[in-house]
């Protein structure tokens, strides 16, 4: 029944995969801006995404926000994933409770009868901080599932929108507005042609985790976030976009 939505739209996929060279783009109808039924379809398709990615023991790593929110919400199974854990990919963001990877962990894990595993640290911190926390056993236990995670699944957004979604400080804004970051995804700013303009250390995923990651999925929608996705695209580490069709028209027209 899904594919037969995608019907009509298979062949901008054709074209936003053959370009970022990814392995399978899906696109929904609608614009999730605007619509909270496409908001729902596009969660449905990450989960789908997903479901269609896993093995038997994999460890996934899943960012915040309220797309990933929507394919917690989503996602479902036919018989108990005992073997799979999820792991939030950062600690915490800033981000209101219902949008942080903790809380979205625990909904995919009990949903699909996995197992999770979580992070109780604040995603900003300082270098000290940072050491600190990473001789603390437990943490780094934690940690270093993330790291080992075969599967990552990923929201984007609009560089200024998050950096107010998360409180970040003036100076940062300003910081960020002068490097020319567009995008963000799981923590790190991007510029129009993909390049990483911002990163802070953090417990979790780094960049070079995420370089190494089997299977990347990227799941973000809505015509305001096209400039943002095409960004990420460009970057290039992503096998997997799930998107909507406004943002994709978006992406087509700069392309
Ligand atoms: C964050 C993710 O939590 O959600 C980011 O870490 C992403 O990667 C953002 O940019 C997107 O949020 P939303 O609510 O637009 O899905």
């Amino acid at each position: 029944p899904y594919y037969k939505e995608m019907f009509g739209l298979t062949e901008l996929e054709q074209r936003l995969r053959k370009h970022f060279g990814l392995k399978h783009v899906w696109i929904v109808p609608g614009d999730s801006d605007t619509s909270p039924h496409t908001k729902r379809e596009l969660g449905k398709a990450g989960a789908t995404a997903l479901r269609k990615m896993m093995n038997k023991d994999d460890v996934i790593a899943v960012t915040g926000g309220s797309t990933l929110a929507s394919v917690a919400n989503q996602l479902t199974t036919q018989t108990p994933l005992k073997g799979n854990w999820f792991v939030p990919a950062r600690g915490g963001l800033g981000e209101s409770l219902d949008y942080q990877a903790n809380t979205i962990v625990s909904t995919m894990a009990k949903r699909t009868g996995a197992h999770y595993r979580l992070l109780h640290v604040p995603d900003h911190l300082g270098e000290g901080a940072y050491l600190t926390l990473m001789q603390e056993e437990n943490i780094r236990e934690v940690v270093d599932v993330i790291r080992s995670a075969r599967i990552v699944i990923h929201g984007i957004g609009d560089a200024m929108v998050m950096a107010r979604r998360r409180r970040v400080n003036e100076e940062v804004i300003e910081a960020l507005k002068a490097e020319g970051a567009l995008a963000e995804s799981f923590g790190y700013y991007f510029d129009r042609e993909g390049a990483v303009v911002h990163k802070m250390p953090t417990a979790g995923l780094r960049l070079e985790d995420i370089l190494e990651t089997e299977v990347v999925i990227a799941i973000a929608g809505g015509g305001s976030k096209g400039e943002a996705i095409a960004a990420v695209m460009r970057f290039g580490h992503d096998d997997i976009l799930v998107t909507d069709e406004a943002a994709a028209l978006v992406i087509t027209a700069i392309l």
